[in-house]
This record gives structure tokens, C-alpha cells and sequence, in this order.
């Protein structure tokens, strides 16, 4: 018996052997196809539906967008639609040549029409791509449902209710469900289910555990892209916290003002900024994004990094415009629910200041005694080797760093004769200060001379004779210490120069 069956198998694995072998494209037994430059027309004109992923192999998001991409190519073995995928690592003039320009991105190429591709939403699974697919190639009725199946569901579900189904409405419904494919959509028109939430005919509502989230009232303005930032706004609570499995919402949000608050979650003021942060977001929600990013989370470190938040500064709230990129920092100490709500009016209406990198050079900033540094001047003033530096790092909104100001125009008047000695400060909240300082603003740094690569950070009691007093001490300590360091190089040299004498 087991004879027989090797055998069989042994003549199968031969005739599939000789089917390849005759076909001259190898490659169109797999599953998937791997496009190039070289095949892409040829592809393109075989097959009349076209389903192309551009990805990079090697980034997280391309690797899991190709698992969705080839679950789906298994679920449609069979159908009229191929799947390819192009490495636009690989093939960038291929890429630039389809205006791919970002990757991962899905497009469906139709009837060897290389112009107008329709593009697919980036998918969270395999099922994603395939509603994408039947929903764009069906019609509203197939979307025509007993609500009772799905009312009470864990998952949101989207409940478009019109009086006619031939209405301009449902098609503006219809085309935000093909938009996406990661959301149930339902059209009813049972009188019991709007008597049940409340509200009359052409309204979408949005429902999850049988409760009704929020309603939309269509209008007839009401475009798709309307549609769209409503559901997927409420989709999502009024505060998001930033992680590995929010950030694709997050950033592919179609509210393209974000509010981020960084914050140390396990710090004695969470609930209450929390709770500031969430009734805030709650007022302008389809217009900025609440995000939360947790500052003692390693997996943050990235986006810490993108917005040059370091988590000794937290809690501080940015706000970033997505379109041009510019991020605005908050400007206060206290992170209540008023400041929070000014801030972001502010931004809306277009005078809030954006976050610089340095700002401007001012004029005569080395005129009065205390110098006025900014990003572009720090390093320059207080890494110069002949002058020792004394730095006030400060937030001008903050009432703890203005009260400092006095002491330090007395200290630079007392100092006024040292030429050796320089009296700085530098506002923190607008300039990028490239070192690793620690504590928090404000903060009182002496760059030494002759070791002003080194930083020493006052701790003492904010009085004149006690900052006098640090100065001196820490100039004589760099001295003797550079004698020193001297003294070796020199017997070092001495020995060295011995040594050569000796061979
Ligand atoms: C593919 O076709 C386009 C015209 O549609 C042509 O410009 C291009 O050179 C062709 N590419 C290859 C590799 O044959
Ligand atoms: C790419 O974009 C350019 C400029 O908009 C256009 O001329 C060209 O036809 C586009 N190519 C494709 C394949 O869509
Ligand atoms: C965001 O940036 C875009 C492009 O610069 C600009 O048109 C828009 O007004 C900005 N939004 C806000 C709220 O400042
Ligand atoms: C420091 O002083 C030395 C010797 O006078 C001079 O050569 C050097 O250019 C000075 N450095 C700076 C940054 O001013």
C-alpha cells in the first residue's frame, strides 16, 4: 500500500515538475508575483485586475503589510485578481516611473491602465484587502443588513439609516465604506432602530455594545472625506495613547493637527493632567488628535526623539501641524484644562509661535552684561577654552526661572571688570540645547575655562556671594587640574623622547 502511494505522489511531483518546465514564466506559479522594471508591462497587459503592493522587505511596516498582502493572495487563488509585489528598494525607477513615491502602499491596476490605479487603503490584515476589494467591486445593497446581528457588537459598527436608497447620501455612505475596510458598515431602513437611538432618517450613527457613540446628520454637502474624519474620529477615544499598535491610526488620522501630551505615567500629577488633557480633547475633536505618549516607555524613544522631548521635561504638551511638520510647544507651567484649550484656539487660528531650532541671532546680544545666547551662539560663547561661562537655562514662562533674573544681571555687574568671565542665559523652551543636562529648567551651568567641554552644575543657594564664590573655586580647580594634566603630558613626552634615545 505505502508503495503505491509513493508512487503516485512520485508521478504527481513529475507532472507539476513538467507543467513548470513548459510554461516559460516560471514565476507565475507562485502565488504572488515579483515585478520589475523588466516585467512590469508585460504583467500589467496579462492580467486585467492587478493588485501591486510597493513595499521595502526590510522595514516593519513593509514586512507587515506583505503578510496582509499574501494572506489575501491565498484567500484569492483562483480569482480574477493577481497580486504582485514591487521592491521599491530594488526598483526606484519603476516606483518614480508609477508615482509610488511612498511605500508600503497597495494599488489595483485595472485593464492594463497604468495612469489611474485605484489605491487601497493600508491594511491591518488580510481581510482588509478583501473587503476593500468586494466592497469596491459591489454596491450598497450588499451592505443591506439586519442591524440586530451586529448591534452589539464589540466593534464599532457604522449604521448609515435613509429614507431612499437611490439618494445621493448612501453612495456618499457607500464610498466611505469602500474607503474603509476595517469597519462594518450597515444600511437600514427599520423605523424601530432610529425610534430606538432617537433620531430621524438620514443620519449615520455610529454604535458599539448597543450603545450609540455619536450621530452624523448628512447634508447635503456632506462629502466622503467628511464622512470619513467623522467616523474614524469617533472611532477612536477622545485621547489615544501612542503605541506600537495605535501609531498606524495615529498617523494615518485624517485630522492632521496633533496634540501630543508627554507625560511619566507613573508620576503624581497623571490623573489629574490626564483628565485635563481627555475634557480638552473632547472639544475639538474633528479638528486636532489627542495623543498620550507615556516618556517612561523605551519603545517611545522614537517619537521623543522626532519631537526633542527628553523625559526629565515631561509633562509638556506639543502640537504638531502633520501637513508642513511644524510642531509648537505649549507655553506654561500648569497643564490645565483652560491652558490646554487657549493653546490649541491659538493654534487654530494661527498665532501660536512655532517651536525653532534656534532663534534669530538678537541684536547687541553681547552688549548689556548678561549675554542673551541662542542655539546658534551657545556652543560658540560657552565652549570657547579661554573664557569661563556661567549659564542660566530658563523658560520664560515659568515664574521660577524669571525670579532668577535679578541675581543674574547683580552677578554679571560684579564680573563686569573679568573679562575672562562670561554671564549668559539662554531661553530653553525656544532654542535646541544639544547636551545632556540634567535636572530640570531652570538650570545654572558653569563651563569652566580651560575644561568648558565640561559642565558644572550650581546646586548651591541662590545668592550672590555663594555663585561668586562657586565661580572662583571652580576656575582655580580647572587650572590646577589643566597643570596638572600638563605636567603628565610632559613626562609622558619626556619619557616617550627617552625612550627613542635609548633604542
Ligand atoms: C513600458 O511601457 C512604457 C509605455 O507605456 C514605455 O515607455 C517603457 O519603456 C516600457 N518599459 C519597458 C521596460 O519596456
Ligand atoms: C506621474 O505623474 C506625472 C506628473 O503628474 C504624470 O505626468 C505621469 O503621467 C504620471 N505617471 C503615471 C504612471 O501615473
Ligand atoms: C498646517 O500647515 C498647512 C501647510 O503649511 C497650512 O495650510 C495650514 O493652515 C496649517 N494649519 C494650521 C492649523 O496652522
Ligand atoms: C583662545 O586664546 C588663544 C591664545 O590667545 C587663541 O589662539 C584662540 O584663538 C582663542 N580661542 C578662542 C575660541 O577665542
Amino acid at each position: 500500500m505505502r508503495r503505491v502511494l509513493l508512487l503516485v505522489a512520485t508521478a504527481f511531483c513529475l507532472c507539476v515538475f513538467v507543467a513548470a518546465d513548459t510554461q516559460d514564466e516560471r514565476h507565475e506559479e507562485s502565488l504572488v508575483l515579483q515585478v520589475t522594471k523588466g516585467n512590469f508591462n508585460r504583467t500589467l497587459r496579462q492580467h486585467k485586475q492587478l493588485l501591486v503592493l510597493f513595499y521595502a522587505p526590510l522595514s516593519g511596516e513593509g514586512r507587515r503589510v506583505s503578510e496582509a498582502f499574501e494572506g489575501a493572495a491565498a484567500e484569492l487563488q483562483g480569482s480574477e485578481v493577481k497580486l504582485a509585489v514591487i521592491d521599491a528598494t530594488k526598483e526606484k525607477d519603476l516606483a518614480k516611473d508609477l508615482n509610488a513615491t511612498t511605500h508600503p502602499a497597495i494599488r489595483l491596476y485595472l485593464a492594463g491602465d497604468k495612469y489611474n490605479p485605484a489605491h487601497c487603503p493600508l491594511p491591518q490584515s488580510s481581510a482588509s484587502i478583501i473587503t476593500w476589494l468586494t466592497r469596491r467591486a459591489g454596491s450598497v445593497s450588499d451592505i443591506i443588513a439586519d442591524l440586530s446581528l451586529l448591534e452589539a457588537s464589540e466593534e464599532l459598527t457604522v449604521v448609515g439609516f435613509f429614507e431612499k436608497l437611490d439618494h445621493e447620501y448612501v453612495q456618499v455612505f457607500y464610498s466611505a465604506a469602500i474607503e474603509l475596510p476595517d469597519m462594518n458598515f450597515v444600511v437600514t431602513q427599520n423605523p424601530e432602530v432610529i425610534t430606538k437611538y432617537g433620531r430621524t432618517h438620514n443620519v449615520v450613527l455610529l454604535i458599539k455594545k448597543s450603545k450609540l457613540i455619536q450621530a452624523y446628520k448628512m447634508m447635503p454637502q456632506t462629502s466622503k472625506e467628511e464622512l470619513i474624519i467623522f467616523i474614524t474620529v469617533y472611532q477612536m477615544d477622545p485621547v489615544t495613547e501612542y503605541t506600537g499598535e495605535t501609531a498606524a491610526q495615529i498617523l494615518s488620522s485624517p485630522v492632521l493637527n496633533h496634540a501630543l501630551l508627554f507625560i511619566k505615567k507613573s508620576s503624581a500629577d497623571f490623573v489629574e493632567i490626564h483628565s485635563a488633557f481627555d475634557s480638552a480633547a473632547l472639544e475639538f475633536r474633528l479638528q486636532i488628535l489627542f495623543v498620550l505618549v507615556n516618556v517612561e516607555e523605551s519603545r517611545n524613544g522614537r517619537v521623543m526623539e522626532y519631537f526633542q522631548v527628553r523625559d526629565f521635561e515631561a509633562p509638556l504638551i506639543r502640537l504638531v501641524n502633520m501637513t508642513d511638520h511644524v510642531t509648537y510647544h505649549l507655553p506654561s507651567d500648569s497643564l490645565d484644562k483652560e491652558t490646554i484649550k487657549r493653546f490649541c484656539q491659538s493654534y487654530l487660528d494661527g498665532n501660536a509661535k512655532p517651536k525653532m531650532r534656534s532663534e534669530p541671532i538678537p541684536k547687541e546680544w553681547d552688549k548689556k552684561p548678561v549675554k542673551e545666547l541662542v542655539g546658534m551662539t551657545l556652543e560658540k560663547v560657552a565652549f570657547n577654552p579661554n573664557k569661563t561661562v556661567f549659564l542660566l537655562f530658563y523658560l520664560p514662562y515659568s515664574q521660577e526661572s524669571r525670579a532668577l533674573f535679578p541675581l543674574w544681571e547683580e552677578l554679571a555687574k560684579a564680573l563686569k571688570e573679568r573679562e575672562n568671565v562670561v554671564i549668559a542665559r539662554i531661553d530653553a523652551s525656544a532654542n535646541d540645547i544639544d547636551m545632556s543636562m540634567q535636572g530640570s529648567y531652570p538650570s545654572l551651568c558653569l563651563f569652566p575655562a580651560l575644561y568648558s567641554e565640561r559642565v558644572v552644575v550650581y546646586t548651591g543657594k541662590r545668592k550672590l556671594t555663594d555663585l561668586l564664590t562657586f565661580i572662583d573655586e571652580e576656575m582655580e580647580k580647572a587650572k590646577k587640574e589643566r597643570v596638572k594634566e600638563d605636567e603628565e603630558r610632559m613626562k609622558y613626552m619626556e619619557a616617550a623622547e627617552k625612550a627613542k634615545d635609548e633604542l
